[in-house]
């Protein structure tokens, strides 16, 4: 899979690019991460690439020559445009980036990007969450590790992407490694019972009654406790 990343700081991502399963994955060509930098696409000794909003009002645009210049030769591929005002990214928006042979990662600064580069050559617009970052170089950071992480091969045991949080609509359920009496505060005696039905079992319902109390939003309208807030 190939990840264009268009940004104003192409060395933001060295080190989340470097480290990790991320790393390994671009060194064993699972993963080609390539950069499109505005400022080189951008005209003038200043090589501008924002400026002041029609209209007036705090902050700067980023102007939309420079990133018509890198977006109209990547048409074809998805592209992608960070903002606050975007879809919220959700595991579901990675299951769909992981399908795909080439993503398009636009990280917008200041005030945001041009509405026209929106309309024109962005395919869709995702948001990390409802906060304003000063970017979308942390958001596109996030997606590269999470679309990476579910390439064949990336993940050892691919049996942990199956089971994780938010598949099935549920949390994971806690887990507990050796000691099992830690300062006094003893792992669950069924995990070290040797009963897989058992522990199944017990799996299951923590996972809904952790979703229950943490994220009742998650649930169906008929596996919500009374009173959670959610309608
Ligand atoms: N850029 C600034 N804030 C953002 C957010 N919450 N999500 C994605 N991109 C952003």
């Amino acid at each position: 899979m190939r990840i264009s990343v268009v940004t104003v700081f192409p060395e933001y991502f060295d080190s989340p690019l470097g480290v990790s399963l991320v790393g390994r994955a671009i060194a064993d060509g699972r993963l080609e991460v390539d950069f499109h930098d505005p400022r080189d696409h951008a005209n003038g000794v200043h090589r501008q690439v924002d400026d002041a909003p029609f209209g007036g009002g705090p902050g700067m645009v980023m102007m939309p020559e420079p990133l018509a210049r890198i977006l109209e030769p990547l048409e074809g591929t998805h592209r992608v445009l960070f903002t606050p005002a975007g879809a919220p990214l959700t595991q579901s928006t990675l299951d769909r980036f992981a399908e795909m042979d080439h993503l398009t990662l636009v990280c917008g600064r200041y005030e945001g990007v041009d509405e026209r580069i929106a309309d024109h050559f962005i395919d869709e617009e995702v948001s990390l969450g409802d906060y304003v970052l000063l970017g979308g170089e942390v958001a596109a950071s996030v997606v590269i590790e999470g679309v990476a992480r579910l390439l064949p091969g990336v993940v050892g045991n691919p049996s942990s992407i199956e089971s994780e949080s938010f598949r099935g609509n549920l949390l994971e359920e806690p887990q507990y490694t050796r000691p099992a009496d830690f300062r006094g505060w003893k792992a669950p005696e069924v995990l070290l019972s040797g009963d897989h039905g058992r522990i199944a079992e017990w799996r299951e319902r923590q996972r809904r009654e952790r979703t229950a109390q943490r994220r009742p939003d998650l649930l169906d309208d008929d596996e919500r406790p009374v009173g959670s807030g959610c309608v």
